[in-house]
C-alpha cells in the first residue's frame, strides 16, 4: 500500500465550497445525526466533496468540511488520509483500486499489478489521455471472487490479466464492461453452475 499524502501544492485549488445543491444536501445530511453528533457526518460529506471536486479531495475541501462540522482540520485530515476511498490527488476518469491483500495475491493479483504498471504507470499517475489511474488497496470484501479490482463504482472480479485488459480496453473505448465475476459464475456461486441441490427428491 502506498504512502498517503496530500497532493503537492501546485495541484491544490485555492478554494473549495459546496455547490448550492450539495450545500442543501449537506445541511439535510447532518440532521440525521443526534444533536451534538453532527461530526459523524464527516465521511458522507467528504465523499460528496470528492465527487464535486472531480474524484479527489483537495486540502481546501478537507478544511471546508472541517469548518462545516466545527472540527479541527486534523480530525478530517486523518480520516481522508486513512481511508483509501478518498483520493488525495487527481485521478483518471477511470480510477482502478486494485486489491493487494493475501487472498487476491494468492489468486494472481501480482499479475494484475503488472498490467497496471504496464498500461497506466506508477500508482497515482494519470495516463496522458486522462483515462486511467490506479492504486493498490487493502481487502475490498470480495475475496471469494479474488482477484478483483474496483473501478469507479463497480467491482470486477475473478480477473485474469486477459480479462482485466479487456475491461480496461472496453472502458477506454467508451463501452460499459459487465461488472462482477469475469468467469462463468453467478455472483459467488460455483464456477460453471450449481454443484449441489441439483435434484429434489420428494417422499412418496
Ligand atoms: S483479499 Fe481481495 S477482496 Fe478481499
Amino acid at each position: 500500500m502506498a504512502v498517503r499524502r496530500l497532493a503537492p501544492a501546485e495541484l491544490q485549488p485555492k478554494e473549495f465550497s459546496f455547490s448550492k445543491e450539495n450545500l442543501d444536501w449537506a445541511k439535510k445530511e447532518i440532521t440525521k445525526y443526534p444533536e451534538g453528533r453532527q461530526a459523524s457526518a464527516v465521511i458522507p460529506l467528504l465523499w460528496r466533496a470528492q465527487e464535486q471536486a472531480g474524484g479527489w479531495v483537495p486540502e481546501a475541501a478537507i478544511e471546508y468540511v472541517a469548518k462545516f462540522l466545527d472540527l479541527p482540520n486534523i480530525r478530517v485530515l486523518e480520516i481522508a488520509t486513512f481511508y483509501t476511498m478518498f483520493n488525495l490527488a487527481p485521478v483518471g476518469r477511470f480510477h482502478v483500486q486494485l486489491c493487494g491483500t493475501t487472498p487476491c495475491v494468492l489468486r494472481g493479483a501480482e499479475k494484475l499489478k503488472d498490467v497496471c504498471h504496464h498500461r497506466i504507470g506508477e500508482q497515482f499517475e494519470v495516463t496522458a489521455d486522462g483515462n486511467f489511474s490506479w492504486v493498490e488497496v487493502e481487502c475490498l470484501g470480495a475475496c471469494v471472487n479474488a482477484p478483483m479490482a474496483q473501478i469507479n463504482y463497480d467491482f470486477f472480479e475473478d480477473l485474469t490479466p486477459e480479462s482485466f485488459n479487456r475491461v480496461l480496453d472496453e472502458l477506454a473505448a467508451g463501452k460499459n464492461p459487465k461488472p462482477g465475476p469475469q468467469i462463468d459464475r453467478q455472483f459467488s456461486a460455483p464456477e460453471g453452475g450449481a454443484t449441489t441441490l441439483k435434484s429434489v427428491k420428494t417422499k412418496a
